[in-house]
């Protein structure tokens, strides 16, 4: 099964941004890590920090892959966009967030992609993602 995880703007910074908030590891590494416990698992990983960006790539993936982890970044409480895509595509989507946006500022509480995620996993730290992924397999 096919399988990518699309992050949203300022992740590339990951290991490096709000360190006590986000961590201290790159998504790079982690992303290494995760290919090497499933090895058998076709996972890909895409970032953007440009929100047009993550819609084309939605539609590049969302009519063939098993499953999209997204984690729209600050695009979540914004992007009409965003989540009209996910309307849009036939491959479910897991909504994750590494920090739990609702212990957060209030604007953080509003989810444009919630309403058409399959699922959503919030405040689990980088974990989040490797249970995503298995809730897809
Ligand atoms: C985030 C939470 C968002 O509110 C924030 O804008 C991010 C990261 C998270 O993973 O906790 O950039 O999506």
């Amino acid at each position: 099964m096919k399988i990518i995880i699309i992050n949203g703007p300022n992740l590339n910074l990951l290991g490096k941004r709000e360190t006590t908030i986000y961590g201290n590891t790159s998504f790079e590494d982690y992303f290494k890590g995760l290919q090497k416990a499933y090895p058998t698992v076709q996972l890909e990983y895409f970032q953007s920090n440009i929100e047009g960006e993550l819609i084309d790539k939605l539609h590049e993936v969302g009519f063939e892959y098993g499953g999209v982890i997204l984690n729209a970044a600050a695009y979540t409480h914004t992007s009409v966009g965003i989540g009209d895509a996910i309307k849009a595509i036939e491959s479910p989507v897991i909504e994750v967030h590494i920090s739990n946006v609702y212990a957060r500022e209030e604007f953080r509480h509003r989810s444009y992609i919630s309403p058409n995620a399959k699922g959503i996993i919030i405040g689990l730290g980088l974990q989040g993602y490797e249970l995503a992924l298995q809730a897809f397999l």
